[in-house]
Formats: C-alpha cells, structure tokens, sequence
C-alpha cells in the first residue's frame, strides 16, 4: 500500500472534482464551527485538503494556518480564486509535526483526517499540547455505526481492503463513536458539543475544551 501523502498527491485532482456527497450536512458542520471560532482566533486546520473549508471560514476573521502533508492538495488549494482574496487564510504544505510546532493555538480543526492517521492518541496528544488552555478541537469524523447502516457504506467496508491493495482508497481505522470520543477525552479534553453530520453512517462533529 502507498504512503498516505503519496497517495494524496496521486488523488488530489479526483478529490477536488469531487461533490460534496451531502451539501447539506456540509453547511451545517461550518455553521457550528464558526459559533465557536471569533475574529482575531489563531486557528490551525490538519489536513486541509484543497482548502474548501478554511476558504469558506475566512469570514469569521479567524487566522487560519491550513495545512496537509499532500503538496498536490496545497497547490489546488492556492489556485484557488479566493485564496488570493482570503489575507487571513495561508497554507501549507507538510506533515502534522510542523504544523503543531507552530502553536499555541485558540482552536484546532481535522475534518475528515482522525480515522486517517497512524496514532490518533499521539496525535490528539500534540494537539492538546499546542492548544492553550481554553482552546478547541473541532472535528468530523466518519465512524462505525453501532447497528445497521446505509448497503453503500457495508459495501465500501467490504470492498475496502481490495480498494487499499489496488491504491483507490488510503488505510484508514474506522471507530465507533463511543471509541473515538474516548480517545478525544483520553488525551485530556472535555466534550462540549458532538453531532451526527450526517447520520449514517455517523459523521461524528466533536468539539472539545483543553481545560484551561
Ligand atoms: C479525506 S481528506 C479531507 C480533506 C478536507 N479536510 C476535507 O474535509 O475535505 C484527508 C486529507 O488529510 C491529509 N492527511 C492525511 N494524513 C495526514 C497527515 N498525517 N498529515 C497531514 N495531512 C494528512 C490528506 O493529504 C488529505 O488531504
């Protein structure tokens, strides 16, 4: 199986051309996470991808360090139009370990990134350390139904590990809920808000407080 920015790279343009599957749980997810992110935040997006999401925040008046270890999806995300407009918005292409090292931060968002990473622990980890005490992570999450579930998504489950060995789909650790939000509050955060975007299979929305 390839490396996980090589793989990136390889999908970038497909992952761009690509329609949101569920415009409308994508417009709820922002409008809970701008409730929480106010003008002048320092904010810190882990796996941007090409930027859709840090561009649609730039409202809010946050800065916002958006950054993805895939080059590819850095310079779709820099072409973009409204990159250029966007002056609190930057991005950057390298892996989890630079983009942490350049804290503190007010909030820290991984959309679509926690089942894709090698050690969630030591990751949510770092990310406690370079939140200051107060600060938020705010991230959506596919997880494993705890019943049932849509035949598409037991389909893809059954077919992902032909998909992985072909080089169509990444490695990935799909966790229940209950699983990931233990990790979330092992690491040393306090769940504050949570919320299925969309349901099923449960794209888990988790905000979480470093306390402080
Ligand atoms: C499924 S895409 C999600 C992109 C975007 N956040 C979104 O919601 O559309 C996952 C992204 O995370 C990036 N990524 C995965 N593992 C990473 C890591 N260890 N460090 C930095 N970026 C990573 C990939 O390159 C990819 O762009």
């Amino acid at each position: 199986m390839i490396g996980s920015a090589a793989f990136w790279n390889r999908h970038a343009t497909g992952y761009a051309a690509r329609n949101f599957g569920n415009p409308a749980a994508y417009e709820a997810t922002l409008s809970r996470v701008r409730a929480h992110l106010s003008p002048g935040d320092n904010v810190l997006e882990l796996g941007c991808g090409t930027g859709t999401t840090a561009l649609r925040l730039a409202d809010t008046g946050a800065r916002i360090e958006a950054w993805d270890h895939a080059s590819a999806m850095i310079a779709l995300a820099q072409a973009k139009p409204e990159a250029a407009a966007a002056a609190d918005v930057t991005f950057h292409a390298g892996e989890i370990e630079a983009a942490i090292a350049r804290g503190p931060f007010d909030a820290v968002l991984a959309f679509n990134l926690l089942h894709l990473l090698d050690d969630l622990d030591a990751t949510l980890a770092d990310i406690h350390g370079a939140l200051r005490p107060g600060g938020l992570i705010l991230s959506k999450t596919i997880c494993k139904p705890d019943r049932g579930g849509p035949v598409l998504y037991h389909l893809l489950r059954a077919c992902l590990p032909l998909l992985q060995r072909l080089g169509k789909a990444p490695a990935m650790r799909l966790r229940r809920v209950s699983a990931l939000e233990a990790a979330v509050r092992h690491a040393g955060f306090e769940i504050i808000e949570t919320g299925n975007y969309p349901d099923a299979p449960p794209r888990r929305f988790i905000v979480a407080r470093k306390p402080g």
